[in-house]
């Protein structure tokens, strides 16, 4: 028995990979492929990781999970008995919680671009705060909280200019990228917001950007927010919270094991950000939180050797991990039964998509590879499942999460007939 990337929830036992205590080749077996599997054990260890290093900062500190980084009903109520709250984005997201049975008070809102019936459903349903990311949206948060005479607190998102030094499309921190308020737009804002009846202003917020492994990213926001937040306070603003966002990173190769940052550096870094100790940190961690929980399953359909680059033809591909495809995302792949010594052939892993980008991993050392081989494909708990789509209509597949020792399927494999359900017959049969 050998320890295995990305963590010890993974071990190779006689050669076949197990997560969390369970033989991933059976549940190949019994739930199919293409399938996600999570260890909600090490999920939960994460959570309370987080939760323990902000109660270390002050009682009030806390972290909210970015549920855009994995949405399952399950997956979110496990976070939440961990003491997080949730980060949403959207309408749908505000409602997934709510159906997860999550307080309304455990939510709040940030998202780019919020629509008036987003906003008036999370203030009918009475979320903690809105991150704020314009002036439109104040005005339409004054409208709606004026006419219901309700108290509504918000957090103004500030974009401090710091660049998150991750790839280009999750780098948020720029000044020139579509997120949070300048700081003279937030100045302005705040000065208004200090003068509306219903609003209250309770924090500045930021996020710089997704999948960062470099500290001194995290360490200019903090000064940036916390010099800032001063500058605000001395026109009247008082902050019982500053929300520095998500963003560590995990790892997906082996050789960045060492460079994850650990939420106890995150923390220390982050709370350089509190103008003053009687402020809380909050924080918004989503691929930290469920990244490394969780592979993807997928079957080798066919073999191809083409002129110049031998093909493994898989069940997954762009569909159902779109990083690759997006990102030029690397995935770590391994096959379910696998010997170290077995260096075998490279090949490129491809799905069945028609898109030439449809891949999840090149030059991959897979041993002797053999049609009806299960791969598994590493660190797909974050953005896996929650961006998977039906493109070339191919149905999402289900997900199975291994549970204080019991293997519990928490999502179908979604029906064919479903693609088109909620389509609308143009011609009368
Ligand atoms: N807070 C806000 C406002 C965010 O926009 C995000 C992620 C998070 C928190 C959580 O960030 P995390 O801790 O997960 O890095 N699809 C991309 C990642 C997009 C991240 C978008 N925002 C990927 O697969 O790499």
């Amino acid at each position: 028995m050998t320890k295995h990337f990305p963590g010890d929830h993974f071990q190779r036992i006689d050669h076949k990979l197990h997560l969390g205590g369970a033989d991933l080749s059976e549940l190949a077996r019994r739930f199919g492929t293409p399938l996600f599997v999570y260890d909600f054990g090490r999920v939960r260890s994460l959570a309370s990781q987080i939760t323990k290093e902000l109660r270390g900062v002050s009682h009030g500190s806390r972290a909210f999970f970015a549920v855009k980084a994995l949405g399952n009903l399950s997956a979110l109520q496990v976070i939440h008995q961990q003491g997080l709250g949730m980060d949403v984005v959207s309408g749908g997201e505000i409602q997934r919680c709510l159906a997860a049975g999550i307080p309304a008070s455990d939510i709040i809102f940030s998202g780019v671009a919020k629509s008036r019936s987003e906003i008036e459903m999370g203030i009918q349903a009475g979320i903690a705060c809105f991150n704020i990311e314009s002036p439109h949206e104040i005005d339409l948060l004054a409208e709606i909280s004026g006419n219901r005479r309700q108290n509504v607190k918000i957090a103004l998102r500030v974009n401090p200019d710091v660049d998150g030094k991750t790839h280009k499309k999750i780098n948020t921190g720029p000044a020139d990228t579509k997120f949070g308020l300048s700081p003279e737009l937030a100045k302005s804002i705040c000065k208004r917001v200090l003068e509306t009846r219903y609003l209250s202003l309770e924090g500045l917020s930021c996020h710089i950007g997704s999948q960062i492994l470099d500290l001194s990213s995290f360490s200019n926001a903090a000064n940036e927010m916390r010099d800032f937040a001063r500058e605000l306070m001395i026109l009247g603003a008082r902050f019982h919270h500053i929300d520095m966002g998500g963003g560590v990173g995990v790892a997906y190769r082996p050789s960045e094991w060492e460079q994850v940052p650990t939420f106890s550096q995150w923390v220390t870094i982050s709370k350089k950000a509190l103008p003053s100790n009687d402020v809380d940190l909050y924080l918004e961690p989503g691929r930290s939180i469920v990244g490394d929980s969780a592979v993807l399953l997928t079957q080798v359909l066919d073999i191809k050797t083409g002129a110049t680059k031998k093909f493994a033809l898989t069940d997954a591909g762009m569909t159902e991990l779109i990083r690759p495809a997006m990102y030029d995302a690397y995935h770590h792949i391994e096959p379910l039964w696998f010997k170290d010594s077995d260096s075998g052939d490279q090949y490129d892993v491809v799905g069945p998509v028609c898109e030439t980008s449809c891949s999840l991993g090149y030059d991959m050392r897979l041993g002797s590879l053999k049609i009806g081989d299960i791969l598994a494909v590493f660190t797909a708990g974050a953005y896996g499942m929650s961006m998977a789509s039906n493109y070339n209509s191919r149905t999402r597949p289900p997900e199975v999460a291994i549970d204080r020792g019991s293997i519990r399927q928490i999502k179908k494999r979604e029906e064919i007939p479903a693609l088109w359900s909620d389509e609308i017959g143009f011609l009368e049969r």
